[in-house]
C-alpha cells in the first residue's frame, strides 16, 4: 500500500470509529480498544488537557497520558500536574530531554539562549520537546492532543482527524470544535484541577520563559516567542497547526 493509501485508511478508519460514538469519552474507549496499546495523549496541562485527561481518567480507559516535561515550565503547571495525580490517582508519564545533547547545548550557549536567536530556539524545542516527543509516539498509531480551533487561524482549518508524516500516525483532536466558554464551563461545572495562570490572562501556556499573558483582544498565541515574527512561531510538535 502506498503512502497516501495507508495515510487516507488509517484517516478513515478513525472518522468511522469517532462517527459510530455518541461522546467523546465513547469515542475515545472505541480508538482505545481497536489499537491496544497504541493510543497516547499528550498534555501540557492547559485546560482543554484537562478535560481530556478528566475523559481518559474518570473512565479509566487504556490510553497512555504523558507529558513533555522540558525543564522550563511554569511552578504553577508542575502543581496542575500535581493536583491531577492527587484527584485521580493515575500516571502521567514524564518525557525528557536527552542529557547528553541538553548538556551539550546549554554549555555552549547559555540557558536562556533562545532569545538570541530563532535558530537557538528551534534547537532549544527540538532538544527538549520535538526528540522527546518522538520518543513517546514511537510504535503508536493514534495521538491524542487537546488542540482547539480557536487557538490561532491555522489551527481553524484543521480537521478532528489528520494524518502526521514526521511521526507516522493519526493525530485525534476531540475538542477541536469546543469555543472557549464550552471549555471553561466544562472544566468548573466537573472540578477538574486546572493552571491558575488561565486566571491571569494566559491562555496558551507553555515554558516559562517563553511564554506571557495576552491582552484583551490579542490572538490566543501572541504570548508564545512574543519577541519573534508571527510566520516563525514554530515549536515543531504540530508541524502544519500553529
Ligand atoms: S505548541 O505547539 O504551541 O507547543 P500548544 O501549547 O498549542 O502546542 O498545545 C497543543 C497540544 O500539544 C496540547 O493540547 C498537547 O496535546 C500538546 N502539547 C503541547 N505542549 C506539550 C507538552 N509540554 N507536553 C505534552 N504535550 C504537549
Ligand atoms: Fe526552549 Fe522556550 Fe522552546 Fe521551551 S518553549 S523548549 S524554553 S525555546
Amino acid at each position: 500500500m502506498s503512502f497516501t493509501s495507508t495515510a487516507n485508511k488509517e484517516i478513515s478508519d478513525l472518522q468511522q470509529l469517532i462517527e459510530a460514538a455518541t461522546d467523546i469519552p465513547s469515542a475515545l474507549h472505541a480508538i482505545a480498544a481497536a489499537y491496544p496499546g497504541q493510543v497516547v495523549f499528550s498534555t501540557s496541562f492547559s485546560w482543554e488537557d484537562q478535560v481530556i485527561t478528566h475523559f481518559i481518567f474518570s473512565n479509566q480507559l487504556p490510553i497512555e497520558v504523558f507529558t513533555l516535561d522540558t525543564g522550563r515550565m511554569f511552578p504553577e503547571t508542575y502543581s496542575t500536574w500535581s493536583s491531577t495525580l492527587q484527584k485521580y490517582r493515575q500516571p502521567i508519564t514524564p518525557y525528557y530531554p536527552d542529557a547528553t545533547s541538553l548538556q551539550a547545548f546549554v554549555g555552549e550557549k547559555g540557558p536562556n539562549n533562545f532569545y538570541e536567536s530563532v535558530d537557538n530556539r528551534k534547537q532549544c524545542c527540538h532538544i527538549r520537546k520535538v526528540e522527546p516527543l518522538q520518543r513517546a509516539l514511537r510504535n503508536k498509531k493514534v495521538w491524542i492532543t487537546g488542540i482547539r480551533a480557536a487557538h490561532s487561524p491555522n489551527r481553524h482549518d484543521m480537521t478532528q482527524v489528520e494524518w502526521d508524516g514526521s511521526n507516522n500516525l493519526v493525530k485525534y483532536h476531540p475538542l477541536l470544535n469546543w469555543d472557549t466558554d464550552e471549555l471553561t464551563a466544562f472544566v468548573h461545572n466537573n472540578n477538574i484541577p486546572y493552571n491558575p495562570l488561565h486566571d491571569r490572562g494566559f491562555v496558551s501556556i507553555g515554558c516559562a520563559p517563553c511564554t506571557r499573558a495576552i491582552k484583551p483582544g490579542e490572538d490566543f498565541r501572541a504570548g508564545r516567542w512574543w519577541w519573534e515574527d508571527a510566520d516563525k512561531k514554530e515549536c515543531g510538535l504540530h508541524v502544519h497547526a500553529n
